[in-house]
């Protein structure tokens, strides 16, 4: 290889001379930033604490989650409940004219709003459920996004969350958004096609079979059945109208009044109460 000319020494002194220059700048800006971000950004304590101890916070591991109340995550997370969608994409398409295949429910109603407000703050939300921050969210860490990957970290169970998720779908957004079984309900086809045959009504049916439902602790099981006894999509949108999954839910299969004695094959697996920390007995803290 030629041996560098002059010009090239000159070049690459000046671009290190201005990379330092700059990280030096920089440096020194990071330096005057205040080291609390102030309530009012979102992140970060009211009483002021500092972005990596908030990153940190007790509150987001394993034990502490456990007895969060909402109004604890919201004061550093008010804006999963304050910000809006916009009302055009920036291609400009306008949110009021865009329904996707999920809002083709009856049920829905209102603007075009953000997911969060959708299943904690809009009127079928308040309605019909009463989701906590801790219903989905059972851990968080930032360090690598997984769950109990750290020997020393503050321990995560492993099914808290999954990889690079915030949540666990399978045990909490399945439940709601799984398809409809329709095989184990003896229905001849999909209940958009078959739905005539039953009166457009699952209560044909659960007026007398699986009647013990819904006796968890994040869903308002009387005004659950009142709205799907006068609008089957009531029932139809948490199982199946909104399917995210192609699979299942293996719901816990409680007994009922006049419920054979057999239990049929596919059942066999199935757990016969609800996880146990939704359970109307568990104890529930203050939103
Ligand atoms: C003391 C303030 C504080 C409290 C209280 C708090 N958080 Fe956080 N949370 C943070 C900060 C700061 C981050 C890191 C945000 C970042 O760096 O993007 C964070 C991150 C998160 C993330 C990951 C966000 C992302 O984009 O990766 C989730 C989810 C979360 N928090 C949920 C909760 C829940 C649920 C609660 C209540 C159980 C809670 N937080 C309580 C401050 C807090
Ligand atoms: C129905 C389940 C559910 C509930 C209830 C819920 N979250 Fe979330 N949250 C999610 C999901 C799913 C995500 C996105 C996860 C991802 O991107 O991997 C999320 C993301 C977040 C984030 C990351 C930033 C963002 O907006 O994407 C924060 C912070 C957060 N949630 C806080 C909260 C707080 C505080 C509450 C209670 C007021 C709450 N969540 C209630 C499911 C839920
Ligand atoms: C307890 C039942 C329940 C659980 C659990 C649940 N959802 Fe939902 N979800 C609903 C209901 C009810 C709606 C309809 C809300 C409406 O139309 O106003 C909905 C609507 C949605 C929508 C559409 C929102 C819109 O703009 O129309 C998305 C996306 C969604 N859910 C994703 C999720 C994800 C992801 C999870 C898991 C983190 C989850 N849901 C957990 C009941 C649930
Ligand atoms: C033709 C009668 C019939 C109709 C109509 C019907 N179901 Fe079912 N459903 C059943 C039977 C039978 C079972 C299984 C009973 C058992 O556990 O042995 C069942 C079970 C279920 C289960 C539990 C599934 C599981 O895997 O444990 C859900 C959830 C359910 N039905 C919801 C609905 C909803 C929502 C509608 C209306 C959109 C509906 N059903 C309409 C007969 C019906
Ligand atoms: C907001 C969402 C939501 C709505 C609306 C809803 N369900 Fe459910 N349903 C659930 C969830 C979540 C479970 C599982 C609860 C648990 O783990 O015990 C469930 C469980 C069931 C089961 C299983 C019962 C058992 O043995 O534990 C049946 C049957 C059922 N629902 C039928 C219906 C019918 C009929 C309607 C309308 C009257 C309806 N659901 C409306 C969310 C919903």
């Amino acid at each position: 290889m030629t041996m560098e000319s002059p010009k090239t020494g000159i070049l690459i002194l000046a671009v290190v001379a201005v990379a330092a220059a700059a990280g030096g700048l920089l440096g020194w800006q990071i330096r005057q930033q205040p080291q609390t971000v102030p309530a009012a950004v979102g992140y970060g304590k009211p009483a002021g604490q500092d972005h990596l101890r908030a990153t940190y916070d007790p509150i987001h591991f394993k034990p502490a989650i456990d007895t969060a109340t909402d109004a604890q995550c919201l004061a550093c997370h008010r804006e999963v409940l304050d910000d809006k969608v916009r009302e055009r994409s920036p291609a400009g398409i306008s949110a009021a004219a865009s329904k996707a295949w999920y809002q083709e429910v009856s049920t829905y109603a209102g603007e075009q709003d953000t997911f969060h407000r959708r299943h904690l703050v809009t009127p079928m939300a308040k309605e019909l459920m009463n989701l906590r921050c801790t219903t989905c969210h059972q851990g968080n860490d930032p360090r690598e996004e997984a769950p109990g990957s750290s020997a020393t970290a503050m321990p995560q169970s492993t099914d808290a969350f999954t990889l690079r998720k915030q949540v666990n779908p399978e045990t909490t957004c399945l439940k709601c958004h799984g398809q409809m079984n329709i095989e184990v309900m003896g229905l001849p086809s999909p209940w958009r096609e078959s739905k005539d045959m039953f009166g457009n009504s699952c209560l044909t049916c659960h007026a007398a079979i699986r009647t013990q439902r819904h006796q968890v602790n994040y869903l308002k099981t009387e005004a659950i059945e009142a709205a799907g006894a006068k609008n089957a999509d009531t029932c139809y949108g948490c199982h199946g109208g909104r399917s995210w999954y192609r699979i299942v839910y293996p719901y816990p299969r409680h007994a009922w009044d006049g419920m054979a004695p057999e239990v049929p094959d596919w059942a066999k697996d199935r757990p016969t109460e609800s996880e146990a920390r939704f359970r109307m007995t568990a104890t529930v803290n203050p939103k």
